[in-house]
């Protein structure tokens, strides 16, 4: 059946609900470049400023599935669990992840993308170990994780191709931030990867997509529902992101911390919401295994070896350092009682580790490593951040974007890294 893109827009724009044959139809043709951008944009907007239900939110999801191949892990030995976060600022919890869930025996297909703004991308980050790639064919795909048990690669063209439009157009017509269209977005492409059960990580504050609570609730809430229907394990935890993650924002930054993760060490928020996730990944999966003991024997670090190995990266080779470091002392003694996760966010991305165009390249040293976290002591002039970059001339603007990033206060007790866990 046909539909009119123009009776489709005006369908949302006077609040109304789209029926299941205008979304399929309106997905495929834009697909198919039948309908032009600036009609979806306009659908898009719509969308952005009257919502959908949860049927028209579903269906749209499976007719952004439906536009791509869909993979089956079926015959794989093991169970299947994957884990998608939100984003934020240091959240490099998916290199230590990966490889403690499969040490637990579950495989990890982790389809990765690269980041844009001021978050990292997991790509980027381990593109930082030499020799690493990050795009496999299906069938490197299906002998890593049935060999090693975990496997963090570029997502595929094939996955949810109406998806891939979609968003590049959302991103240049301010209809990103719509819960309805991020919920799809997300979901077709974790749906259509395969996975059997599904973690979410939805971060909330400053550094964060939703800066608010009741926003990622909704958001988190309608993924679960949309994994749920869709026959995939689906829980998801609310994890703060006023402050970052760890000490390290930055791509061979984040690879080192990761790797003191793997060798029972590294910062405490970062192992205390790996072992979290791992134990929900496992739990979803329906495997009985003690992630943390896999952490501390060792077990977890050699399936990281072994991953980073099956795609050619050296695991024993010297990651890259960067040659122009400029520390940033504490303003004052007391207690550090702010830490703004946008703001490093921002000052790691002036320093060159992320992108503002798909097509620009990152440096992998570039970073900010942070020396003290909200609820330490910090003496005044001792080094608070160390900005790390393979070009001076980006300091400047790092600093400006750190102006107001740090507080010392007399006394202050940090709130909890997790905030909430939604299930069905
Ligand atoms: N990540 C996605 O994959 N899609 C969105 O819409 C937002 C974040």
């Amino acid at each position: 059946m046909s539909f009119d893109a123009v009776d489709v827009i005006r369908t949302k724009r006077d609040r109304g609900e789209l029926s299941d044959g205008q979304i399929d139809w309106v997905i495929d043709a834009y697909t198919k470049g039948e309908v032009a951008d600036e009609q979806m944009s306009a659908l898009a907007m719509a969308i952005l400023l009257n919502g959908m239900n949860r049927r028209e939110i579903a269906r749209w999801t499976a007719a952004m599935i439906a536009s791509g191949e869909r993979m089956d892990f079926g015959k794989l030995s093991r169970p299947t669990a994957d884990k998608h976060s939100t984003g934020g600022v240091g959240d490099k919890i998916t290199l230590p992840l990966a490889p403690l869930v499969a040490a637990c025996g579950v495989a990890v297909p982790q389809l990765s993308g690269r980041g844009l703004g001021h978050t990292g991308g997991t790509l980027d980050k381990l593109e930082s170990i030499p020799g690493w790639r990050a795009s496999l064919s299906n069938d490197e795909l299906m002998r890593q994780l049935e060999e090693v048990g975990a496997v963090i690669c570029a997502a595929g063209d094939g996955l949810a191709p109406a998806d891939k439009k979609l968003y590049a157009l959302r991103d240049v017509t301010g209809t990103v931030e719509a819960i309805p269209l991020i919920a799809s977005s997300i979901m077709s492409k974790k749906i259509a990867e395969g996975t059997g059960a599904l973690v979410l990580d939805v971060k909330v504050g400053s550094g964060a997509f939703m800066k608010d609570l009741a926003d990622a609730r909704e958001l988190a809430e309608t993924m679960v529902a949309l994994g749920t229907d869709a026959g995939v394990k689906t829980v998801a935890l609310l994890t703060d992101m006023s402050v970052p993650l760890g000490l390290t924002a930055g791509n061979a930054l984040e690879v080192r911390e990761s790797v003191e993760v793997l060798a029972g060490g590294g910062p405490a928020d970062v192992v205390e919401l790996t072992v979290a996730l791992a134990r929900e990944m496992l739990a979803a999966a329906g495997v009985e295994a003690d992630p943390a003991e896999k952490l501390r024997d060792g077990t977890a670090m050699d399936v990281w070896r072994a991953m980073i190995a099956a795609q050619g990266g050296d695991p024993s080779a010297e990651l890259p350092i960067a040659p122009e470091q400029h520390v940033v002392p504490a303003p004052a003694t007391g207690v550090l009682s702010k830490l703004d996760a946008l703001a490093v966010g921002v000052a790691a991305w002036r320093l060159g580790a992320g992108r503002a165009r798909k097509e620009d390249p990152v440096s992998p040293v570039a970073g900010v490593e942070m020396h003290a976290k909200p609820g330490d002591q910090v003496t005044e002039g001792q080094p608070l951040l160390t900005l790390h970059t393979d070009d001076p001339t980006r300091i400047e603007r790092a600093l400006e974007s750190l102006t107001d990033a740090t507080e010392v206060a007399d006394s202050y007790e940090p709130g909890p890294l997790i905030i909430d866990r939604i299930s069905p």
